[in-house]
């Protein structure tokens, strides 16, 4: 067995561990990224695509926000569609000036993957059997096999960024942890094409034949989403019958405008609300969607993310030049305070603007009547516009 050495051991390089690897490596702080795909299978994934500012200031401090300054989109705002009747929600005037940046999380790996491979540091690609060891003792370790050969990885922490199917959460006995889910009655059906966006911001409708969310990559490629029952296959949605009842589930006037063309892309994704707590054993540290997942309705899953690897960070930071060692336990207590927060925003999202065939008359109208309150006041549009642009990052003492 061949042994490797570095300070962070960092398994998964989605968003999470490729940004978390980018600030730590700037800090002169030792990362090596252990991927079981290959970087094409990673950036083939069509995933998330609103950036709170929070994670935009944290793509920059990381120096990978330069495409993304150059070519993402700011939006001022968001417009509801409910059951016919549009709602602006102006985020910048709600929240004294904040708004969130239109930017495809492909992209933002492509940066960080980019920065990286500048930078100089190590992502091993193709690696299969990765198993994290001793993380309640301070000389953890990584096992893994690339190319028929098995490796020793030794490390300091151990973080893990390997998403909801990874083995970092996985590895962490299962009475050490709780875990809380919401599993959802539906699923997103989404398309990428190459066609001008149907409205300058995006739109989040409710109808009565099912929620649908217009939302772009730029001003020439859009990405467009319809709920549709559990079980659900994409055979069963040619492009033709997706655009007809995108068109049956927007206003009028949005749906005569509509372009349609080919899809790029299709795909399903189920809908899930999972929390594991704590989001840490000894010195492994789950990390984005090892930990946490939120239907995407109130576009929370990757700035969660980003959250998450800023806390990390700022606390190993201390770690390694204050020897705040007592910093290391507060980690999952930082990060479920804001998750939750999300966790919450994300659920109330998907609750008022999705059907729900299982809802009784009196569920339906009081759902209707919640959503009414809080869009028909100035301090109910704020919340949602607060929540939406993302909720503040909790400062490391
Ligand atoms: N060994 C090595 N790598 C692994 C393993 C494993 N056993 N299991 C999973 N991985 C890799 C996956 O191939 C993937 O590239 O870990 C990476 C996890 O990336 P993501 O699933 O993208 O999770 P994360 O980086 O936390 O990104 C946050 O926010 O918008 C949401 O779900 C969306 O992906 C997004 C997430
Ligand atoms: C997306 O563009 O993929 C997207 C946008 C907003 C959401 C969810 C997904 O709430």
């Amino acid at each position: 067995m061949k042994t490797l050495k570095t300070q962070v051991a960092i398994i998964g390089a989605g968003p999470s561990g490729l940004l978390l690897g980018q600030l730590l490596h700037n800090a002169g702080i030792d990362t090596l990224i252990l991927e079981r795909q290959t970087p094409d299978y990673v950036l083939g994934r069509i995933r998330a695509g609103v950036l709170e500012q929070g994670m935009v200031e944290l793509l920059r401090k990381a120096g990978a926000g330069q495409r993304m300054d150059a070519e993402g989109l700011i939006h001022n705002g968001f417009e509801l569609s409910l059951d016919g009747r549009q709602v602006h929600i102006d985020l910048h005037a709600l929240t004294g000036g904040k708004t969130v940046m239109i930017y495809g999380q492909t992209e933002v790996t492509r940066d960080l993957m980019a920065a990286r491979q500048i930078a100089g540091a190590t992502t091993l690609y193709g690696v299969e059997n990765v198993v994290p060891h001793a993380m309640k003792t301070a000389e953890p370790f990584v096992t893994f096999e690339k190319d028929g050969e098995s490796y020793r990885l030794d490390c300091d922490y151990i973080a893990g960024c390997d998403g909801f199917h990874g083995v970092a959460r996985q590895s962490i006995p299962a009475d050490s942890l709780k875990i809380f889910e919401r599993v959802y009655p539906f699923g997103w059906l989404g398309i990428l094409a190459d066609t001008p966006p149907v409205h300058e911001e995006l739109v989040y409708a409710r109808h009565p034949r099912g929620f649908a969310l217009c939302s772009m990559r730029s001003s020439t490629r859009t990405r467009y989403y319809l709920q549709v029952p559990t079980g659900e296959t994409v055979e069963q949605w040619s492009d033709q019958r997706f655009w007809e009842e995108l068109k049956s589930r927007l206003p009028a006037e949005l749906a005569e405008t509509l372009v349609t063309g080919p899809s790029i892309e299709k795909s399903i994704a189920p809908l899930r609300s999972f929390v594991v707590e704590p989001m840490q054993y000894g010195r492994l540290f789950l990390v984005g969607d090892a930990a946490h997942i939120v239907p995407p309705t109130g576009a929370k899953g990757l700035n969660l993310a980003a959250s998450d690897v800023s806390t990390l960070f700022d606390i190993l930071l201390k770690v390694y030049r204050e020897d705040r060692l007592d910093l290391l336990e507060k980690y999952s207590q930082i990060c479920l305070r804001r998750v939750w927060k999300a966790e919450r925003f994300s659920w109330w999202m998907t609750s008022m603007l999705h059907r729900f065939d299982d809802h009784d008359g009196f569920s339906q109208r009081v759902a209707e009547s919640e959503l009414a309150y809080f869009v028909d006041s100035e301090a109910g549009r704020k919340t949602i516009a607060e929540n939406y642009v993302g909720l503040p990052y909790e400062p490391i003492e």
